[in-house]
């Protein structure tokens, strides 16, 4: 394991303001327009006569030579009020506009409401102030963000935008990579004035896109537990379609990701436009079709149960978000989303590392075990080739089951009397690393930390205080409750030879309320919650580098790009069963790399589903993830252990793909009872295709498998089940690979192709 720090360059340098031509970021003096070259796509915003920031251009790559992209004609229309000051037909409910506000002839939805208690008024009207271009990215305060590693990797516009009256400023920030076709947008709000005031809503970016949208489709990704990220699709009606959290957490219900795309696009071809917000809290993804079909697509912190006080001279950042344009498709869009979290979002010192290859004990004994029963499951694991052993949930306070020991982050001597070091040690004398299971938000109210402080949860004096699997939330707000978890959990980390840590979180937030808030205060608690999260998770990513932190909440609870900016990998699902991954896993990759996802082989029949599945499929679907084990490998036949033994093997082989391959979604499993990938090395010279039959269908027509992203110039060694042949790179992409018959429901198959 490595030792490399998590450093995060933080890089600005700034442009004096006249400057108009950096290299990517044009700035076109006459018509005061900017034009944004992101890899292949350009985003072009311009000021208004009237100082509004007017949102002109986003799609194809555009020529920064002759004019550029203009907006629409102004036209008069009838029940548009005018905006006051401005030439007839020049109104707000007309205009695309890049960060809109409320109150003056805008009737859509807003990016910022502020409400000055002094007046009661919530009017306001931001106008363009000036602007800096600059090399690199700066970092946001408290929140993860996606980074510049070196200045020539980015580049950042900033316009700053005022309110004269309130003398509220906002900063809005532009970022192009330029070898990626993504803009990443924040905003921050600053009160220059003397008077207090509150925000309602700071969503993050909010963009006007024109009638040719109308149709789209709205991508979102939803669920349940066992159930997350299930891809669902719908095309764009008037009004407002959104999805939110309100849970505390990015939740398994809805997650911070949506795409517009094109009636009819596909995998391969459409235009598709994609927001992911940064972010692991309560969050609104939106869209509004208006009276006139333009669309405001918008993403940000939820406003619902969401204020915020800003007080004379301070400032508050929204989190970023990540747009993508992509003009092939569903499947364009998600390779340049990974290509650019593998490369500017996963913790530097992870983001190109193999990952290891587990076995987590949690569904081989729950809570029931003690020293001698996790040695041998970790010696059987070291025997057939695992690398790493992880000691689940139960080995602390008294927990035998749900009900007790959060926050007693002191090891059971009833089931390890010898402690965890010793544990640890006998683990890694079998040759592999030693990883633990935490879950630092939580306490259980049958616990010493709660005995001694029933005051450090989330909860609201004089209220019930709901619990969820038995147990409650701590205010990660307060750096006193944080201080105190990270000393009680860094401890162990720095006694035991730990190289991985599960850092889980079991249920969502109720009764929010902090103590170390004033009553105006209150509803900030939901996103401070989120700061103290993320000031905790840095600390440890500073302290501990060479450990390796896996994000989990419930399984894929709180799968986000915050999170994946401190944790490259996450739990995807508490739902381990082959069949339900499928779609769990597919849905997921629409934005997040296959290299994020933790996947395990577990036992048969499925703990959550009842299913049975073959051993083969199990690790045919779990190793284009972060790849592991979660049963008692001793309990298996000797075939099956020579099965394990192969697909480890395997596995190490092919890591480097997970790592920087690029991901082709074939066949998807929402439409037929196939599914189908493959991971393609960004050289094009290897790749592995997975297939999976769900139900089997009698005497089935001859299957096809068109393959994509290989080279038509490359032969090609494919290879499978021992069979091997080869074959150009045309031909497995036009004419394709025979899929052989399945003789049962639930079978797979793997080919191998190598370049010659
Ligand atoms: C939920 C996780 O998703 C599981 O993998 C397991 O760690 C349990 N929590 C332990 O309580």
């Amino acid at each position: 394991m490595n030792n490399r720090r998590n450093h995060i360059p933080e890089l600005i340098f700034t442009c004096p303001l006249s400057y108009s031509t950096a290299m990517h970021i044009h700035y076109d003096v006459t018509q005061s327009q900017f034009s944004l070259q992101a890899g292949n796509a350009t985003y072009a915003l311009k000021v208004s006569e009237q100082g509004i920031l007017q949102h002109v251009y986003w799609g194809p790559q555009l020529s920064t030579s002759g004019t550029g992209p203009s907006c629409a004609p102004i036209q008069e229309r009838g029940y548009t009020p005018n905006l006051a000051g401005a030439p007839n037909g020049i109104s707000l409910d007309t205009l695309p506009q890049e960060f809109p506000t409320y109150g003056n002839s805008d009737f859509r939805e807003p990016a910022l409401e502020i409400f000055q208690p002094e007046t009661g008024s919530r009017i306001l009207s931001l106008r363009y102030k000036s602007h800096t271009i600059s090399s690199g990215k700066p970092k946001l305060e408290g929140l993860p963000s996606t980074y510049a590693e070196v200045i020539e990797d980015a580049e950042t516009l900033t316009i700053l935008l005022e309110d004269t009256r309130l003398q509220l400023q906002v900063e809005l920030h532009y970022t192009v990579f330029p070898k990626h076709p993504i803009i990443t947008r924040s905003a921050r709000i600053l009160n220059k004035g003397k008077q207090n005031l509150e925000i309602r809503r700071a969503l993050s970016a909010s963009v006007d896109f024109d009638a040719e949208l109308s149709d789209y489709k709205f991508v979102q990704l939803s669920g349940a537990w066992i159930r997350e990220r299930n891809a669902h699709f719908s095309t764009l009606r008037p009004g407002v379609q959104a999805i939110s959290s309100q849970r505390g957490t990015s939740s398994h219900q809805q997650n911070p990701f949506f795409a517009l795309a094109e009636k009819g696009a596909n995998e391969t071809d459409g235009s598709v436009y994609a927001y992911n917000l940064i972010y692991s809290g309560n969050f609104l993804a939106q869209v509004e079709q208006d009276q006139f079909q333009c669309v405001r697509a918008q993403i940000g912190i939820n406003p619902f149960d969401f204020t915020w006080q800003l007080k004379p001279g301070s400032s508050f950042q929204a989190p970023e978000v990540v747009m993508t344009y992509a003009a092939d498709g569903l499947g364009g869009m998600s390779r340049a989303m990974h290509r650019f979290y593998r490369q500017h979002l996963l913790p530097i010192a992870w983001r190109d590392q193999p990952r290891p290859i587990l076995l987590n004990n949690w569904e081989a004994t729950y809570f029931d075990f003690d020293a001698k029963k996790i040695e041998t499951i970790a010696a059987s694991g070291a025997e057939l080739g695992v690398e790493l052993f992880v000691l689940d949930d139960g080995w602390f306070g008294r927990r035998d089951n749900d009900r007790t020991s959060l926050g007693d982050w002191v090891v059971d001597h009833n089931k390890l009397p010898d402690g965890l070091e010793n544990l640890a040690q006998k683990v890694k004398a079998r040759g592999i690393e030693f990883g633990l299971w935490f879950e630092p938000e939580m306490v259980s109210p049958d616990s010493e930390l709660y005995r001694s402080h029933s005051d450090w949860c989330i909860h609201v004096p004089d209220r019930p205080r709901t619990e969820s699997r038995n147990q409650l939330v701590l205010d990660f707000s307060r750096s006193e409750v944080r201080d105190a978890i990270y000393a009680r959990i860094a401890t162990i980390l720095q006694e035991v030879p730990i190289t991985y840590v599960k850092w889980d979180m079991n249920r969502h937030l109720t009764e929010l309320g902090s103590l170390r808030l004033d009553a105006t205060q209150q509803q900030e608690t939901a996103h401070r919650f989120v700061l103290g999260l993320y000031e905790i998770m840095d600390r440890f990513n500073q302290e501990f580098p060479h450990i390796l932190f896996e994000g989990c909440s419930g399984g894929g609870g709180r799968f986000d790009p915050g999170i994946l900016a401190y944790m490259p990998q996450i739990w995807t699902s508490d739902n381990s069963d082959a069949i339900s991954r499928l779609r769990i896993q597919y849905g997921t990759s629409l934005a997040y790399p296959l290299s994020t996802m933790a996947a395990h082989v577990s036992a048969v029949p499925n703990h959550q589903v009842g299913r049975t599945t073959p051993l083969r499929t199990r690790g045919h679907v779990a190793c284009t993830g972060a790849f592991g084990y979660e049963l008692d490998l001793g309990t298996l036949t000797e075939a099956e252990k020579s099965e394990v033994c192969s697909q480890i093997e395997f596995y190490k082989t092919i890591r480097p793909l997970l790592i920087s391959g690029d991901l082709y979604r074939l066949k998807s499993p929402y439409e037929s009872q196939e599914a189908a990938w493959m991971i393609v090395s960004e050289d094009r010279h290897e790749a592995l295709v997975t297939h999976v039959t769900v139900l089997n269908e009698p005497n089935a027509p001859a299957r096809r498998l068109k393959l994509q992203g290989l080279s038509s110039e490359i032969k090609y060694r494919v290879r499978a089940d021992g069979d091997s042949y080869t074959v150009s790179g045309d031909v497995l992409m036009h004419q394709g690979l025979f899929v052989p018959q399945a003789k049962t429901d639930f079978e797979s198959i793997q080919w191998l192709v190598q370049a010659l």
